[in-house]
C-alpha cells in the first residue's frame, strides 16, 4: 500500500504522516526533508541557493537514511528549501530517490507537495491536508516558542503566505491537490481528530 500525503507548509501533514506510518506499520519518507537537505548543503557551503549545478550534485549525493530532522527543521531552512525546489534538475534527482523509496516491497507513506500528482500518481490513497494560513502560522509560532526560541507570528504568517505562493506557482510540480485526493481541512481539527479521519479514509479505500 502506498499512501501519498500532500499539503502546504505547517498544515499538520508531517505529524499526521508519522502517526499513520506507525499505525499501519509502513516506512515513512518526509520528502520536505530531502529538499531541506539540499538547501542545507548549499547554505553550509555558503553558496547561492540558485546554483543549480551544486544543488543537483547535492541532491544526487543525498543519503535518505542520514536525513536529520533536528537540524533540518529550522524555519530558515524551510524557506531556503522552497527556493531550491523550483529547480527542475534538483527535483529530478530527488524524484528518483523518492520513487525508489515508494516502490519498496510492502509499501510506504510519503508526504510532501507533489506526491499524489508526480512522485506516486498511482498511490492507493491520496490525502491533501490543508488549514488556513493564519492557523498554520499560529501552529508554527507555537512550535518554535515551545522549543524555547523566539518567534514572531506576523513574520511567520508572511513567510507562510510567501511559501504558499512560491510552491503553488512554480512551473515544475506545483502544489495542487491530485484529482483523486481526499481533502482533509485541519483548521478546526486537532491532530487526533485529523488522524482519526485519515485512518477512516485509508480503511475505506482498503475495503473497496
Ligand atoms: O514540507 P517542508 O516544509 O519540509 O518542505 C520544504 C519545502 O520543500 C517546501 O516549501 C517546498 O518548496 C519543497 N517541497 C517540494 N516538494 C515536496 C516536498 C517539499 O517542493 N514533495
Amino acid at each position: 500500500m502506498i499512501i501519498a500525503i500532500d499539503g502546504p507548509a505547517a498544515s499538520g501533514k508531517g505529524t499526521l504522516s508519522r502517526k499513520l506510518a506507525e499505525h499501519f506499520a509502513l516506512p515513512h519518507l518526509d520528502t520536505g526533508l530531502t529538499f531541506r537537505a539540499v538547501a542545507h548543503a548549499l547554505l553550509t557551503a555558503a553558496k547561492p541557493l540558485d546554483d543549480e549545478d551544486l544543488a543537483e550534485a547535492a541532491a544526487q549525493a543525498l543519503d535518505l537514511a542520514a536525513l536529520d530532522r533536528s537540524v533540518l527543521s529550522a524555519h530558515a531552512i524551510g524557506e531556503a528549501a522552497s527556493k531550491v525546489a523550483v529547480m527542475p534538475r534538483v527535483r529530478q534527482a530527488l524524484l528518483e530517490a523518492q520513487r525508489a523509496f515508494a516502490n519498496r516491497p510492502g509499501g510506504a507513506i510519503l508526504d510532501g507537495r507533489d506526491i499524489g500528482t508526480v512522485v506516486c500518481p498511482d498511490a492507493d490513497v491520496k490525502l491533501f491536508v490543508t488549514a488556513s494560513a493564519e492557523i498554520r502560522a499560529r501552529r508554527r509560532t507555537d512550535e518554535i516558542l515551545a522549543r524555547g526560541q523566539a518567534a514572531d507570528y506576523a513574520q511567520i504568517l508572511e513567510d507562510v503566505k510567501k511559501r504558499d505562493e512560491r510552491d503553488q506557482t512554480r512551473a515544475v510540480a506545483p502544489l495542487i491537490p491530485a484529482e483523486d485526493a481526499h481533502l482533509l481541512d485541519t483548521t478546526k481539527l486537532d491532530i487526533e481528530g485529523a488522524f482519526q479521519q485519515a485512518v477512516r479514509i485509508v480503511e475505506e479505500t482498503q475495503e473497496k
